[in-house]
C-alpha cells in the first residue's frame, strides 16, 4: 500500500467519527503537529479538544482516558502502540515519526512503513500536514507549520530539508507560503542584533568571535557594516544582499584561517526557510526562530501558548511566548556555561555529564546537542546527559551527529532495548540522532554499562 492510501483510509474513519481529543508532545514539533490536527478536525466540524503532555508513559494514560471518545496521539505513540492499542482499541489514532515496535493498528500512521525515514525525511508536523491535506486540500495554508516542526527536530542537518520534507517545502513554495534561500544558517537572523548574532553563535563556535562582544563589533565595523540604523540595532535580515555576501565570505575566510574543519564551514551555508505572510521582524517569519519560540513555550510548561501561536495568535499569547523565549535562551546559555565550566566525563563509547537539578530535564537534551558546536567535546562519540525528573527519577537525553549515524549509532534503538531489559519504571526511545528516557535512579550505572556495550555492537556491525 502507498502512504496516500493509508491516509485516505484513516481519513474515512475520522470523517465517520466525532468527539476527538488531540494529545501532542510539548516541543516545537509536538506543538505544530498538535495545532495542525486540531485545526484540521475543527474545520471538518468535529468536536475536538487538545491536550499536551511532556512525554507519553504508561502511567499517563489515566490522565487522558475519559476526556472524549476518540484519541489522536501525535509526535508519540509509535513506540507505545502496544499499550495504547489495549487502552483505546478502535478509538485510537496515531500520527508519529518515532521508531516503531512490531505492533500494528489500522489508524497508526508511521512514515517508516512506506520507506520514509522519520528521523530526517519527515517530522510529526509533516505527517500531520499530509493527513490534514488528505482530509481537505484547503489545509495547505498549514504548510509553514509542517516545516517549523521539521526544523525544530533538526531534520535539516544535511544543510537542507530532504525527502518528503523537501516535497513539502516545494509545495509550500509554489503556493506562496514559503520562501527558500541559500544563505547563512546561523541562528537569530531575524531577531538578534548583528553583534549578538555572531557573539552567541554556538553551532558552530566562531573562534575569537563567539562570546567576545568587542571582537564581534570590530569584525563587523572592519567590513563597513553599520550596527545601527535610525537608532535601531540591525539584524542579519536587515542587511542588503551585498552586505550579506560580504559578511558571509568574511566568516568563511575567518573560520578557514582558524583551522575550522571544512565540513563545519560548509555547514554554515544552506537552505533557510521563511514565511513571507508573517511580519518580517518577528521570529515567526523564520522557521528556525519560530521553532525556538515553540520550544521555549513547551519546554517551560506552556505548550498551550505555543499551540495558540501556531493557530494564529499574534497578540496576547504571542507576547507571552516572546517572554518565554528570553527565559529559554537565558537557561540554555546558563546550562552550557555550567557544563563547560564543570567539564564533560567520558566512557569508552560516549561522553556524558550529570547536571543533577541544575539544568531542567526538559532542556538538558538541547544543551547536550549544543555542546557539539561549542568545542567542549569532539564529534567522535554520542553525548549523554543526565537530569532529574519531577518525580525524582532520572531523565536521560542523548544526542549524536550525522557522522555517528553513518557509523551505525542509533540512540533511540539502544535506549528502547535497554528499557526493555531493565523492565517497568524505565521507558524511552526516540530517534537515531536524538533520544531520551526515564530511568529509575538505582539503574544509572547499569544503564551506562549497557549503553557502552550497545554502542560497541552498533558500530562494529
Ligand atoms: O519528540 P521529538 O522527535 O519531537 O523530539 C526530537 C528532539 O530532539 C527535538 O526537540 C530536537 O530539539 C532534538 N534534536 C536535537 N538534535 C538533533 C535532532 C533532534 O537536539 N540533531
Ligand atoms: O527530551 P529530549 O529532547 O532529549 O528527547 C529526545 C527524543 O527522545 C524525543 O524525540 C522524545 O520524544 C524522545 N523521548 C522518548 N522517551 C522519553 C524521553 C524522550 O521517547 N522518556
Amino acid at each position: 500500500m502507498q502512504w496516500q492510501e493509508k491516509m485516505q483510509e484513516i481519513a474515512a474513519r475520522v470523517r465517520e467519527n466525532d468527539d476527538f481529543v488531540v494529545i501532542h508532545h510539548y516541543d516545537a514539533d509536538g506543538c505544530s503537529s498538535g495545532a495542525i490536527l486540531y485545526k484540521a478536525l475543527e474545520r471538518e466540524g468535529k468536536k475536538v479538544q487538545k491536550m499536551w503532555i511532556k512525554q507519553l508513559y504508561k502511567e499517563t494514560i489515566p490522565e487522558i482516558k475519559g476526556k472524549g471518545k476518540n484519541y489522536v496521539f501525535v509526535d508519540f505513540g509509535s513506540g507505545q502502540l502496544g499499550y495504547l492499542k489495549e487502552e483505546f482499541g478502535d478509538n485510537l489514532y496515531v500520527f508519529d515519526h518515532h521508531q516503531k515496535t512490531n505492533v500494528e493498528h489500522m489508524n497508526h500512521f508511521s512514515p517508516f512503513d512506506y520507506g520514509i525515514n522519520g528521523g530526517n525525511e519527515i517530522s510529526a508536523s509533516g505527517v500531520a500536514y499530509l493527513f490534514a491535506k488528505t482530509l481537505n486540500e484547503k489545509n495547505i495554508d498549514l504548510v509553514p507549520l509542517a516545516l517549523v516542526g521539521a526544523v525544530g527536530d533538526v531534520q535539516d542537518f544535511h544543510g537542507k530539508l530532504v525527502g518528503m520534507n523537501a516535497e513539502i517545502v516545494k509545495e509550500g513554495k509554489e503556493n506562496g507560503f514559503i520562501k527558500v534561500e541559500n544563505d547563512l544558517r546561523l541562528y537569530g537572523r531575524v531577531t538578534r542584533p548583528l553583534t549578538s548574532f555572531l557573539m552567541f553563535s554556538s553551532s558552530p563556535v566562531l573562534p575569537e568571535l563567539t562570546a567576545n562582544e568587542e571582537n564581534c563589533k570590530k569584525f563587523l565595523q572592519e567590513l563597513g557594516i553599520e550596527l545601527k540604523r535610525g537608532g535601531v540595532w540591525r539584524t542579519y535580515n536587515d542587511l542588503s544582499d551585498e552586505e550579506k555576501k560580504k559578511l558571509t565570505s568574511a566568516l568563511i575566510v575567518h573560520l578557514a584561517s582558524h583551522n575550522v574543519p571544512e565540513w563545519k564551514i560548509k555547514d554554515l551555508i544552506g537552505e533557510v526557510y521563511s514565511f513571507p505572510r508573517e511580519n518580517p521582524k518577528s521570529p515567526v517569519s523564520d522557521a528556525k526562530e519560530y521553532s525556538t519560540l515553540l520550544n521555549a513555550c513547551g519546554r517551560h510548561g506552556h505548550a498551550d501558548i505555543g499551540v495558540e501561536v501556531c493557530m494564529g495568535d499574534r497578540a496576547e499569547k504571542y507576547m507571552e511566548a516572546m517572554s518565554l523565549m528570553q527565559e529559554h535562551r537565558r537557561q540554555l546559555r546558563q546550562g552550557i556555561e555550567w557544563v563547560i565550566q564543570t567539564g564533560v566525563d567520558e566512557k569508552e563509547q560516549f561522553y556524558y555529564f550529570d547536571s543533577g537539578e541544575r539544568i531542567k530535564e526538559s532542556i538538558v537534551g538541547i544543551v547536550a546537542g549544543m555542546l557539539y558546536g561549542s568545542g567542549a567535546i569532539e564529534d567522535n562519540k554520542p553525548i549523554i546527559a543526565v537530569a532529574v525528573n519531577e518525580d525524582g527519577s532520572l531523565k536521560i537525553s542523548g544526542r549524536a551527529t550525522k557522522d555517528l549515524l553513518d557509523k551505525g549509532i542509533n540512540l533511540g534503538k539502544a535506549f528502547k532495548e535497554i528499557c526493555n531489559e531493565l523492565g517497568e519504571g524505565n521507558e524511552g526511545g526516540g530517534h537515531a540522532i536524538a533520544a531520551g528516557l526515564k530511568l529509575e535512579t538505582k539503574n544509572k550505572e547499569i544503564f551506562f554499562e549497557k549503553l557502552n556495550e550497545k554502542f560497541k555492537q552498533q558500530t562494529s556491525t
